[in-house]
């Protein structure tokens, strides 16, 4: 960063409380800081002449009481600014530009012997702050609250999900600010414990400004500390943050020099704006791993979907009463029902090679499934040893021979402390048989008891997971982990997170998908598992009575509007060979781009965007939409002019409907140039697809 300006500010701390003011590249968003009477810490910032956050306090409180909100002298005061354009491993583009103007100011309590600086990045689209404690006498500190506040400049529109230490399972609700009401229910919540906090939503949380600007408050670079939620006093339309405890009842332990993550407002005119951000990957560090050639998007499918709608089991036997330590698996009887056996298999490895697949994910495959659902276990599995009729060394040969991978599933149950202590050798284990792909799981209560998904000792977790597995070139996906802060930049072994409500909950609303995007998927890619062809459910698992709420151009929509390096084609062999005209396009697309653009979108009613390949000429458009059918006249100004293009068109077909008629769709294909417009309807829960293969003239 290069330091423009540094006043030592001497005048400043004898009394005179001089205001600050840092604005943005472009002078749109000001950001103005103030020592208040009392030596408050207070932000406020305007955004387009707009004021978006009103004068908000800043600080801590410790264990010990010492207040880290008030009484603060300035010390120094520094400005900088930064103008760097980086190439991220894979992406929604080849380069980011990272863009912004800084103010730190350095703060001072003589009387607690305690330095605190705040530094501020002032970015077009954003504005983020964080607090750093350098080094001092007193080495820890014991944080108990984190004071940040968000007063809201009005009564925005909020897309929320009610604060939670454990889970963001759940659908969004929106509402304005001050209807968001202090008991949200918990009627959806599939997976693990839940935590529901009163009074409090989760980050991201999507705003939109009676005037029509769009904000987001989300943190980045959530490194060594607890997850943010925000609390509400819903009246005064103020937020403030509200940490995750540990089990120890503090909110966290730091150690100094320490920089906590960052506190970010995003803001734009339009809705794509906050779409098209990369401001929460240019808050967080530089790649971290040297050599980064064995990371690679990655297309997979699984033999999950069967299991996981209830047409087959993860585990090997119904045994009951069961005790891993002393129960013998090859005395034991099969239960006819599992999946992950040599047979089966085989036989989607074959599917998965034949169709344009990169790896077969393999859940079930060790031995411990019978025991393990809420728990609370420390032990259940080591990650290593396959159940009797899974021969993992053929397996993988097998996959080999064909040109595809295996992928590792790891469920911890929580257990984080037991996967600690079989990790190493759990992935020596996948260097051993040829894997460089895990998912990994936290279902259920983290271990030890009161411990949270959330909180810093978790955190910690996680990070750690994807730092070990760098070490063996290993590319991750966690489930259930904490949502994500950007740290793919830093870790892009770290391809995806699950980390809010996916596929495998697809009885929910049809606006789902088009939230998604403005929330979860600021932090980083998500494995949504896109892809299903069968919306009714007994089809693939007999007795299942779910009816999935979204059409075939939907799914295949998905591939474009949920960016992600790793994705999936989440249904079976058998719905595929229904609909391999459909398959053909999740085959074809690309999973890393060199642009993309937003086209046009609104949380909760519709999606469209489109991205050029990174390794072709080739561009893509996709969308999808929520309750309202719409008409969609795409204008193909994004094509390169003056070249002619096959556009190859999954569209809803007339009658498609994710209710009442889901599997209507229809493709055809025709010649395009940047001056074209194609016409499209899409359903309700529909969507589209559109291939532009470049023609060479
Ligand atoms: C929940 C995950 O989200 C799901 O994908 C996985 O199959 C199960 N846990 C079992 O680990
Ligand atoms: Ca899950």
């Amino acid at each position: 960063m290069k330091i423009a300006l540094i006043l030592p500010a001497l005048a400043i701390s004898f009394g005179l409380q001089a205001a600050e003011q840092v604005t943005s590249p472009d002078g749109r968003l000001v950001v103005d800081f103030d020592l208040g009477r009392g030596g408050i810490p207070t932000y406020s910032a305007t955004f387009a002449g707009e004021q978006i956050i009103k004068p908000s306090h800043m600080g801590f409180v410790l264990a010990d009481s010492t207040k880290l909100d008030r009484n603060f002298s300035i010390v120094n005061i520094a400005r900088g600014s930064e103008d760097e354009t980086w190439t991220p491993v894979w992406g929604e583009n080849a380069t980011i530009r990272n863009h912004y103007n800084s103010l730190t100011v350095d703060l001072a309590q003589p009387r607690h012997g305690i330095k605190m600086n705040i530094e501020f990045r002032v970015f077009d689209d954003g504005m983020a702050f964080r607090y750093v404690f350098p080094k001092q006498t007193r080495e820890y500190l014991v944080i108990d609250a984190e004071k940040s506040q968000f007063a809201m400049g009005s009564d925005d529109t909020a897309w929320w999900q009610p604060g939670d230490y454990d889970t963001q399972e759940r659908e969004y609700i929106k509402s304005k600010i001050s209807e968001i009401p202090a008991h949200a229910n918990d009627d959806f919540m599939p997976n693990a414990s839940t935590t529901i906090l009163p009074s409090s939503v989760q980050t991201a949380l999507m705003l939109k400004t009676p005037s029509g600007k769009y904000l987001n408050i989300h943190e980045a670079a959530l490194i060594d500390f607890p997850a943010m939620h925000l609390s509400f006093d819903a009246p005064a339309l103020t937020f403030t943050s509200a940490l995750t405890p540990g089990i120890d009842g503090h909110m966290a332990t730091i150690k100094t020099p320490f920089s906590t993550p960052w506190r970010v407002v995003m803001a734009g005119d339009k809705s794509t704006d906050i779409l098209a951000t990369n401001i929460i990957y240019n808050l967080n560090d530089p790649c971290a791993i040297e050599d980064t050639s064995w990371i690679h998007p990655t297309k997979f499918m699984g033999i999950w979907w069967k299991m996981i709608t209830g047409g087959a089991s993860w585990s090997y036997t119904d045994a009951e009463n069961f005790d891993l330590a002393t129960f013998d698996y090859s005395k034991a009887k099969p239960n006819g029902r599992h999946l992950a056996n040599n047979e089966e298999v085989r036989r989607y490895i074959d599917f998965a090679a034949d169709n344009g697949m990169d790896q077969l994910l393999v859940e079930g495959w060790n031995i411990g499934w019978e025991d393990w659902f809420g728990k609370e276990k420390d032990y259940v599995f080591d990650f290593t040893t396959p159940y009797p009729d899974f021969d993992i060394k053929a397996l993988n040969d097998y996959a080999h021979s064909k040109g595809i991978k295996l992928m590792m599933h790891h469920e911890t149950s929580g257990a984080i402390g037991n996967y600690e202590r079989h990790m190493d050798a759990a992935y020596e284990l996948m260097n051993q048989y040829g894997y460089d792909a895990v998912k990994s799981g936290y279902v259920g209560n983290i271990l030890p008891k009161g411990s949270y998904h959330y909180d810093q000792r978790a955190v910690r977790h996680y990070l750690d997971a994807v730092k070990r597995a760098a070490d063996h070139h290993i590319m991750v996906d966690a489930h259930e982990a904490v949502r994500p802060t950007g740290w793919a930049r830093t870790y892009p072994n770290l391809m995806a997170n699950e980390a809010a409500l996916g596929q495998e909950y697809q009885t929910m609303s049809v606006r789902h998908c088009t939230i998604l995007p403005f929330t979860r998927l600021l932090g980083g890619p998500m494995d949504f598992t896109p892809g299903i062809f069968e919306m009714d459910l007994s089809k693939t698992a007999p007795g299942n009575t779910t009816k999935k709420q979204a059409t075939i151009a939907n799914q295949l929509g998905l591939y474009l509007t949920m960016y992600s390096p790793l994705q999936m084609a989440a249904d079976t062999p058998e719905n595929y060979f229904k609909r391999m005209d459909a398959f053909q396009f999740i085959k074809d697309v690309p999973l890393d781009w060199s642009k993309s653009k937003y086209i046009d979108a609104e949380p909760g009613e519709f999606i469209i965007v489109a991205r050029k390949d990174k390794n072709s000429e080739n561009w893509y458009a996709g969308g999808v939409n929520a309750d309202v059918a719409r008409p969609v006249d795409l204008a193909l100004d994004f094509l390169e002019p003056g070249v002619k293009y096959e556009a190859v068109i999954y569209a809803d077909g007339k009658k498609a409907d994710a209710i009442d008629n889901p599997h209507d769709y229809k493709i055809t294909r025709r010649k395009v140039t940047a001056k074209d417009t194609i016409k499209l309807r899409m359903a309700r829960g529909g969507g589209f697809a559109i291939q532009f293969v470049k023609l060479s003239i």
